[in-house]
């Protein structure tokens, strides 16, 4: 298919040569002025311009700025033709947004060469961000595979911590999404870091996998051995974590913030918690949210050594532990939003 070069010029001269020369490689539209111009543009995308720099700078309409403040048209190559050029003029020629210039009267050869330069170029330019963007798709894929893969382990080894880890993951990504639009945290809670963390959120209890049968399968209440047993998962799911972060070497940020929330969901706000005993914003924000999560299902959930809580006595308890066992800051975003938490469970029990 014939590349699609946009001609905004009214020197009659000018466009019998530019069709005579372009018109037999390119599909070329011309129009005579830069309104004309956004009328074509609309529908039909071109894939170079070039434009009379007297048109530009008669012209009120301010064209450049609105081609390269639309998505769809900024990365358009624009050439201008003009009838001298010194070196001042190329300079603010480039800050409007010329790629390149041809000079009056328009030689041909120079023409097609600059043209086909240009074009070249833009698809190079285009071929090379969309390898880009193959690659970082590739990668996202496997961040997703190795999460995915790593949960089902925790699965397998017990279905019940599975469930209990995708209700809390949800909880998780309920409570980021409400701290995100109240604008709470917002310096950490950047958009890589609440897509790394709700994806990651699936591994906070993966340390369970190293807890023996007797301990994590027990149908009773832990005595105090088994409880010091358990506490365990913490540190066991940040080391295996970091494993894999040192062998990936790069792009391990967001087995960063999974490992974080594996280490430190069970540590409280006011430093009594385990496994380190880390405080207020000692503890990474992720494990502050997860911490919220984890107990809202915990809670909630039948055991085989307790009932289930109903909703309301849970955020009554939950509510009690602010500023103690959990971020006030948190806790007031979840005193806002937890029947959204209650809709959740209902639909994932169902
Ligand atoms: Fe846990």
């Amino acid at each position: 298919m014939k590349n699609h070069i946009l001609v905004i010029n009214n020197n009659l001269e000018d466009i019998e040569k530019i069709k005579n020369i372009l018109g037999k490689v390119y599909r070329i539209t011309i129009v005579k002025s830069t309104q004309k111009a956004l009328e074509v543009v609309k529908d039909d995308t071109p894939d170079l311009v070039l434009v009379d720099i007297s048109l530009i700078r008669i012209s009120e309409d301010e064209f450049i700025k609105i081609i390269k403040k639309n998505k769809k048209l900024y990365k358009i190559p624009i050439i201008f033709i003009a009838a001298s050029l010194r070196y001042k003029d190329e300079e603010l020629n480039m800050e409007l947004g010329a790629i390149d210039f041809l000079r009056k009267p328009i030689e041909s050869e120079i023409m097609l060469k600059i043209i086909k330069l240009n074009l070249e170029l833009k698809n190079y330019i285009k071929d090379f961000e969309y390898r880009i963007h193959e690659r970082n798709n590739r990668i996202e894929d496997l961040k997703n595979a190795l999460i995915l893969s790593l949960y089902e382990l925790v699965e397998c080894r017990d279905s019940h911590t599975g469930e209990h880890v995708k209700r809390t993951a949800k909880y998780v990504e309920i409570l980021t999404e409400e701290l995100v639009k109240e604008g709470i945290f917002k310096e950490i809670l950047t958009k890589e870091y609440v897509k790394d963390m709700i994806r990651t959120a699936l591994l906070h209890d993966i340390g369970k996998i190293g807890i023996d049968d007797a301990t994590l399968l027990k149908a009773g209440s832990l005595d105090s051995d088994e409880f010091e047993f358990m506490k365990l998962h913490t540190t066991l799911g940040a080391k295996a974590l970091q494993k894999i972060i040192d062998e990936i070497k790069e792009e391990n940020k967001f087995l960063n913030i999974g490992k974080d929330m594996a280490h430190y969901h069970h540590e409280k706000w006011d430093g009594t918690g385990y496994p380190k005993g880390l405080s207020k914003l000692d503890i990474p924000l992720c494990a502050r949210i997860m911490a919220v999560g984890d107990v809202y299902d915990a809670l909630t959930t039948m055991r085989p050594y307790k009932e289930a809580f109903s909703h309301e006595k849970t955020v009554e308890i939950i509510l009690k532990g602010k500023g103690t066992s959990f971020d006030p800051n948190i806790i007031e975003v979840f005193e806002k939003i937890h029947i959204k938490l209650k809709v959740e469970k209902e639909a994932m029990n169902k």
